[in-house]
This record gives C-alpha cells, sequence and structure tokens, in this order.
C-alpha cells in the first residue's frame, strides 16, 4: 500500500520523520536530566544557523522531561519574556491581577517608572519565588521544571537577567530544574561579554551542524519505504547529495520528491511505483526554489547592505573565496573587508576555510546569489555590472 500522506516536514519547527545526527546532544541532555541537579546539561546553549534544527531539538527535550515526568515551559523570546514565564508560573487567580498592568509599560520609558522599576528589582525575586513553589510540587512526585527559550538571540537583557538570577539561585538551592537556551549563533557574543551573563557562560554548548551524509541517505530510505515509494539506487544518490546535510532541505528535498513520485504512480502498483531519476531532478528542483524563498531571502533581508555587497563579491567565486580579493572587489581596503567578514563568521553565513578563505557556511546561498545579484544590486542602489 502507498501511503496518502507525506512523510516529510518542510517547515519550521516540524518534528521530522527522522531527528538525523543528533544523538549526541540528545545523550548529552538525557545524561543531564538523569544526573541531577548540577549536572552539565542541566543548563545548555543549543546554537546554529537558520533551519539547522535548534527548534525540533527543544521539542525532542520537551518530550524526553515529560516522559520522565518533568513539567516544561517553552517560550520564545520576545519583549516581555519573563514576565509571561512568570504569568504561565502563577496559580491562574493569582496572575489575573499582572495581566492587567499594560505589558507595554515596560518598552515606554515616558511615563511609568513604577514598570520599570518592577521589572528591575521585583521580577528576577518573584520569578525566583514562583519557579521554587512550583518545584515544590514537582519534586514532590520526583518531577522537575524544564525551561526552554528559543530564538534567545532576540531575548531583551533585563529579561535575560530575570531568567539568569532565578536560575543561579534555583541552581545552587539544589532544585530540579533545567534551562535550556536555543538561538542563532549571534546569540553567544551578545550575551557572552555582558557580565550579568556569566551563567550562559557556563551552559553546556551544544553547536548544531550540517548532518553526515551517509545518515541523511539511510534516513530518507527508510522513510521513503515506509510509505511503500522505494527509493533507491541513483534518484537515492541525486536526493541524498541536494540535500548538503543541511536539515531543512533534507525535508524539502524529501518532500517534493515524494510529492512528484506519487502524483506520477498515483494509478500504479509494484516496482512501478519507485522514485525515478526524473522524479528526483525535479523534485530537487522544486525543493531549490522554496529554499530560495523561505531561507535565502530572509536570512539576506537581515543583513546590512554592505554584508550583501560582501556576499554578493564572494559569489563570483566557485569555491572558497580570498579575503584580500573580496576587499579589492569591493573596493575597500582589507581591514574595512574584515569587519564585514566578523559580522558574517558570526551570523554563521559564511565560515573560515583555512587562513584568508572564506566560504558559504549556508547551503545553496552562492547560486541563489548569483540567480538574484542584479535585484540585490538594485535594492542596495548599487550599479549593475
Ligand atoms: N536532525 C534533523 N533531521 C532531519 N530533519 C530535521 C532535523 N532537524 C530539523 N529538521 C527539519 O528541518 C527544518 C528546520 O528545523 P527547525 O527546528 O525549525 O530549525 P531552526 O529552529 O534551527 O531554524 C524542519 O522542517 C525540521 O523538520
Ligand atoms: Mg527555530
Amino acid at each position: 500500500m502507498v501511503a496518502k500522506m507525506n512523510p516529510f516536514k518542510p517547515s519550521a519547527g516540524h518534528v521530522p520523520p527522522v531527528l538525523i545526527g543528533r544523538d549526541m546532544v540528545l545523550a548529552d541532555f538525557e545524561e543531564g536530566l538523569d544526573n541531577g541537579s548540577g549536572a552539565p546539561g542541566r543548563l545548555m546553549r543549543v546554537t546554529g544557523a537558520r533551519g539547522i534544527g535548534k527548534t525540533v531539538i527543544l521539542a525532542e527535550f520537551k518530550r524526553m522531561a515529560e516522559q520522565r515526568g518533568w513539567q516544561v515551559i517553552s517560550e520564545t523570546a520576545s519583549a516581555g519574556m519573563a514576565r509571561r514565564l512568570l504569568d504561565r508560573l502563577r496559580p491562574k487567580q493569582r496572575s489575573f491581577s499582572f495581566s492587567f498592568e499594560p505589558s507595554v509599560s515596560v518598552m515606554n520609558v515616558g511615563g511609568s517608572l513604577g514598570g520599570i522599576h518592577y521589572e528591575k528589582t521585583q521580577l528576577p525575586l518573584t520569578l525566583r519565588e514562583a519557579m521554587g513553589l512550583r518545584l515544590d510540587e514537582l519534586e514532590k512526585h520526583g518531577g522537575g521544571l524544564l525551561v526552554t527559550i528559543d530564538e534567545a538571540q532576540a531575548a531583551e537583557r533585563s529579561d535575560m537577567v530575570a531568567i539568569a538570577t532565578a536560575s543561579q539561585h534555583l541552581t545552587s538551592e539544589d532544585r530540579n530544574i533545567a534551562f535550556v537556551f536555543a538561538g542563532l549563533p549571534s546569540m553567544s557574543s551578545k550575551w557572552l561579554n555582558d557580565d550579568v551573563m556569566t551563567f550562559l557562560r557556563r551552559a553546556q554548548p551544544e553547536r548544531l551542524g550540517d548532518v553526515p551524509l551517509t545518515a541523511v541517505s539511510q534516513a530518507l530510505a527508510d522513510t521513503f519505504d515506509s510509505t511503500g515509494i522505494p527509493l533507491v539506487g541513483e534518484p537515492l544518490r541525486i536526493a541524498t547529495h541536494a540535500t548538503a546535510g543541511y536539515p531543512f532541505m533534507i525535508q524539502l528535498v524529501g518532500y517534493h520528491i515524494w510529492h512528484r513520485a506519487r502524483r506520477r504512480t498515483a494509478n500504479m502498483k509494484g516496482d512501478a511505483v519507485a522514485v525515478t531519476v526524473e522524479d528526483a531532478e525535479l523534485g530537487v528542483a522544486d525543493a531549490l526554489s522554496r529554499l530560495g524563498d523561505t531561507v535565502h531571502g530572509p536570512e539576506l533581508d537581515g543583513l546590512s547592505p554592505i554584508d550583501k555587497t560582501y556576499l554578493l563579491a564572494m559569489a563570483q567565486d566557485d569555491g572558497p573565496s580570498s579575503t584580500s580579493v573580496i576587499a579589492e572587489r569591493m573596493g575597500k581596503d582589507v581591514k574595512y573587508a574584515g569587519i564585514y567578514r566578523m559580522r558574517l563568521l558570526e551570523a554563521q553565513v559564511i565560515e573560515e576555510k583555512g587562513y584568508g578563505k572564506v566560504d558559504f557556511a549556508i547551503p545553496y546561498l552562492r547560486e541563489y546569489l548569483r540567480e538574484h545579484a542584479a535585484y540585490i544590486r538594485m535594492t542596495l542602489g548599487l550599479p549593475d555590472d
């Protein structure tokens, strides 16, 4: 029987059919849970590029913790995060009075010093107290509390201070609590030089990267097989290679090839339902165009005009670029170009490839830049050469 539903999940935060190549980080977290308060895995920071699988890892951590009878509070960083955390920790009737305080007061410096004062002095204390009370309940039955913060690079300092303070106290009291922060690599540099954030420096770093192609190949083959559509031989090789080991692309490639094969073979039986080279090639092309819309476009939108100029200069090369040649192409000195090189390295858009060389860290970004170079130049107000 051929399945009717596409098993692949090419959308942010959706748990994939097979979580490929993440055994180490899952084992680290599991150890943290089982080894009790003070274990390294009880305080973690998970970093990696967009689409590498950070949100999915947090979902997996949540599942593991819940299996052990823990309670999990998952937040995504944005203004007012600590306050939202507090609201979720407090018994319903008590949170009532808090929800009445307009949350905008925190940002509106002008008229509401009371709100600011509250955030600075009371919130960390209250958060710690609320977590402590919740832990009193949970620990009675051998449970604990896991707090996960996604998109941590976007957190406001006051929120992080509140959470850090609460965390430090509860950990020193040996409470059964765990914190995991996930975010873009820039989060490390954003917080780690801040004195108040020394606690994050102690967090176990887990850098998520691309997954090995042998594991990708196996997972693709298994997933297709489980739906009654075999993917083997050359089509499997094409599919595997096209993913570049990038988790989001694995889902896109799987999804679009499956879709093509399923549609073509809708009324067929037996061996005829296997994926063909043509299915694989067309599916990869579909996947690539979706990757551009959902990853490359937004990634570039978040960069400054000069960052983009730097990337366009790199895209002229077929492989790693020499940093001095890039500076020359930009018409700038090496020192100036170096500032943008650092920024792009930090954002994990590019990576170092030996001495004085850089390359793209996001799969197919080179191809995307080339294809859209004229348009990008236009938006930057640069001449079209
Ligand atoms: N280890 C993995 N193996 C296979 N697919 C994965 C893996 N991790 C994530 N994915 C898929 O990649 C996509 C992006 O995952 P997500 O967790 O949203 O990334 P991030 O939060 O880092 O931007 C999702 O479609 C998800 O199903
Ligand atoms: Mg995410």
